[in-house]
């Protein structure tokens, strides 16, 4: 379903796990998630001790952007974000990452929101400083084949899950 605001966001199903692979594959062509992968997160993402959110972005019901959420305790973390490479660069990263931090910061109930963002991947960086996170470490060689270093992001969330528009809106931050 597509409207004015673009593709519509949703929780991911196991029945999305073939289209979410193949944009995997698209946009992770190194180090691409397995089928067993999203299974076994899938498989944290209900039921009443839930640890994950995982969204999928849809367009005339073909899948075009995903992205997932962490928990572990109060801290969050981006597992995933990824969008179709015809449909980069209009907001739908962030609208995909604004809805992760509502989720964090309202439902789960999380404190903090740390990801790992490749050095040289301008775009998602960019995206992320956007929204508040800052630098706070560097992994050596964290991404295989390659041996590409990772920044570790970190973004504070207040209590009380305060953030839901500020998060859909994005901030013009410039952290990092
Ligand atoms: C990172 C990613 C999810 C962002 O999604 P998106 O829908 O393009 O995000 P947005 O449209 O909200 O824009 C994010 C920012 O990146 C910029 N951008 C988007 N595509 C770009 C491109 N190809 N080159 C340069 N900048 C780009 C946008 O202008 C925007 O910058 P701004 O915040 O200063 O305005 C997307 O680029 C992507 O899927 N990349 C490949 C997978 C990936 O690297 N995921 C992140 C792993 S940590």
């Amino acid at each position: 379903m597509t409207d004015a605001e673009g593709p519509a966001l949703r929780e991911m199903r196991w029945w999305d796990i073939p289209g979410v692979l193949a944009l995997e594959k698209e946009l992770f062509p190194q180090d691409a998630w397995s089928e067993a992968t999203y299974w076994a997160e899938l498989a944290q993402a209900g039921g009443p001790g839930r640890r994950r959110l995982y969204l999928v972005a849809e367009s005339d019901g073909t899948l075009v952007g995903y992205a997932g959420l962490g928990v572990a305790g109060d801290t969050g973390e981006v597992m995933t974000i990824g969008v179709t490479a015809g449909r980069q660069g209009a907001g739908l990263g962030a609208r995909l990452l604004g809805a992760l931090l509502g989720a964090a910061a309202g439902p789960f109930a999380c404190r903090e929101v740390l990801l790992e963002v490749r050095v040289d991947n301008r775009p998602a960086r960019r995206l992320y400083q956007r929204f508040g996170f800052t630098r706070v470490g560097v992994r050596r060689g964290y991404y295989q084949p390659g041996n590409h270093d990772a920044l570790v992001m970190r973004r504070e969330l207040p209590a009380g899950g305060a953030l839901a528009n500020e998060a859909t809106e994005g901030e013009a931050g410039t952290h990092g």
